[in-house]
């Protein structure tokens, strides 16, 4: 007897609310909602529920405060924590959200032992290891969202210089989800064609730099974080695990000695399927991108060494 799939989502702001919506009305299983705060998840999961005749999806939609409704899930989406606001950086954000993260890890996935995680909590790279070490999950059911919304703005932006769908862009972001992030414009493709055939290296170099800073753009503008986007990201990679895709998409793994590191979680293009992460896949590097990939690299390590996991003291 198939059953649907069951998607955990926490945290009932913005991005966890919007990423919701969007796995119900993209039907890739029920979905539960937690939030700490008492009626919030209830009601905007009844709302989004309520949707469903309109937008012809089947799934059940609801909101909680109790992990126990959580139970079983598939995969568990962790967005709660702060936002930044304007003028903070992603790794101010280091202390407070590494210890809502840990909490709601340690809860969510001791009544889910068999799930997935996929962390978008901020500094992303940083929650994904401490997720890992709250769940004691193996490193591969473990995993961070940052490369798909970068590569989402990366392509974007080419696409817009080009004056083409977006659709017809491959390229991705490697790296740290910081502003030293590795947009790899060698590997960036429109319709198979090399854009460096395409666009003059000033308008690429403007597009990398745009890249880096995409988040703090949208937060420049609106004074909070971005979340539709990122969103969308979420919702991609709970698909390509699903539906076990076996996709390429640039992920926060674990890195066990490819690119040369160890015991980090950075963003790697990677294969994803029902197993989470299936294969780090390891790029050619010119020595520029080489150089560039280990600052960012080592701007995920330095909180990384702040960092004191574990529960709450
Ligand atoms: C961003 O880059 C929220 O970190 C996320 O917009």
């Amino acid at each position: 007897m198939f059953r649907r799939n069951k998607i955990t989502v926490i945290g009932g702001g913005a991005t966890g609310a919007t990423t919701a919506h969007l796995l119900a009305l993209k039907e890739l299983g029920d979905v539960v909602l937690v939030d700490i705060q008492p009626g919030v998840p209830q009601g905007k999961a009844l709302d989004m529920w309520e949707s469903g005749p309109i937008e012809g999806f089947s799934m059940k939609v609801v909101g909680t405060n109790d992990y126990e409704e959580t139970r079983d899930s598939d995969i568990i989406v962790v967005t709660a924590g702060l936002p930044r606001k304007e003028g903070m950086s992603r790794n101010d954000l280091l202390k407070v959200n590494s210890e809502v993260v840990y909490d709601v890890v340690e809860k969510a996935s001791k009544v889910s032992p068999n799930s997935i995680i996929v962390v978008l909590t901020n500094p992303a790279d940083v929650m994904a290891y401490v997720a890992q070490k709250a769940s004691g999950f193996p490193h591969h059911r473990v995993m961070g969202q940052a490369g798909v919304l970068d590569s989402a703005r990366f392509r974007t932006f080419l696409a817009d210089a080009l004056k083409v769908s977006p659709k017809d862009i491959s390229a991705f972001v490697m790296g740290g989800h910081g502003d030293d992030m590795v947009p790899l414009v060698r590997y960036s493709y429109a319709g198979g064609i090399p854009v460096e055939k395409l666009l003059p290296k000033e308008t690429i170099d403007k597009i990398v730099q745009r890249t880096r800073t995409g988040g703090g753009e949208v937060l420049s503008l609106m004074k909070t974080s971005a979340f539709y986007a990122p969103a969308s990201s979420l919702a991609d990679m709970v698909k390509a695990v699903l539906l076990d895709e076996r996709r390429i998409l640039p992920v926060i793994s674990y890195l066990n000695g490819e690119y040369g590191e160890r015991d980090i979680y950075v963003g790697v293009p990677a294969i994803i399927g029902g197993n989470g992460v299936e294969k780090v896949l390891e790029v050619d590097f010119t020595a520029d991108e080489k150089e560039a990939f280990k600052k960012s690299v080592n701007s995920v390590r330095e909180p990384l060494t702040l960092l004191s996991v574990g529960p709450k003291a």
